[in-house]
């Protein structure tokens, strides 16, 4: 790999390096970062929200084809009303500000997760987001809202159960691919590197049946911290790595 062309005593930039194709991010930290400043919680997701807002260009910029953050999980209606409310805000201002303001902007996005729960007002700035941006040519920017990965393949098994009860499927043609094919991320390819801020070694339900090969890097910085510079870090240990796919 080209990486291995410079010699030791050389810094490797991100520009010797082949990039993953498709890159997920578990936004995790905020609530530290916000507790170690003494601020509230929702402090730190604003935080975190405008950090989203910087490494989403900077993706956008290096030439990703695929970022997927994890912004909201199922899981994540447990947490004390106020900050489900601040992050329900957070998700609005970025939706109006992107119909606003991106209309230039070459990044598609996509929401994946179940969106019947949000409020109509979020729902309908989520629908004019995916049809606005549908034809552009650059990057794709999956934002996980209301996600869960075991959520995700529950609602895939209905899907052909019902395809298989109505005789328009069968069976023994259910493979790896229909089951990616009934997914959210239908049509992407899974993703190469997941990043995780804030030092947490878990997967949280994030792109259970998609990250099967994927390469996690567990970074010691918390979501609101986290600089392109992090980013490129990343970048470099991910290239590193010998992906063998389960080979030799
Ligand atoms: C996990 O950190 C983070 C979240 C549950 C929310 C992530 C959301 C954002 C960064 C805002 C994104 C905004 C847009 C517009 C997409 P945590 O709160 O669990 O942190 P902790 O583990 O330190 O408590």
């Amino acid at each position: 790999m080209a990486l291995f062309k410079k010699k030791q005593n050389q810094e490797i930039t991100i520009s010797d390096i082949q990039l993953p194709e498709h890159i997920g991010i578990i936004m995790d930290g905020n609530g530290r970062w916000a507790k170690k400043r003494g601020l509230p919680r929702s402090a730190g997701h604003t935080a975190g929200a405008q950090t989203f807002r910087k490494i989403a260009r900077y993706c956008s910029d290096i030439g990703i084809k695929h970022l997927t953050v994890y912004a909201f999980s199922t899981e994540n209606w447990r947490r004390p009303g106020d900050e489900v409310d601040a992050l329900m805000r957070l998700f609005k201002d970025y939706l109006q500000e992107a119909i606003r303001d991106f209309k230039d902007d070459s990044i598609v996005l996509r929401f994946l997760g179940d969106r019947t729960a949000f409020s109509p007002e979020l729902l309908s700035l989520m629908n004019e987001n995916e049809e606005e941006s549908c034809n552009r040519d650059g990057m794709i920017l999956n934002i996980a809202m209301n996600y869960g990965g075991r959520a995700e393949l529950v609602t895939a098994m209905q899907q052909m159960a019902q395809e298989v009860a109505s005789g328009s499927l069968n069976p023994e043609d259910i493979d790896e691919q229909m089951i990616s094919d009934h997914l959210y991320t239908k049509g992407q390819p899974d993703p190469d590197l997941i990043i995780r801020p804030s030092g947490e070694n878990r997967t949280s339900n994030f792109l259970l049946w998609q990250s099967a090969y994927a390469e996690y890097v567990i970074m010691d910085v918390l979501w609101p911290d986290f600089t392109p510079n992090d980013l490129d870090s990343a970048l470099i240990e991910y290239a590193k790595r010998n992906r063998r796919f389960g080979g030799v």
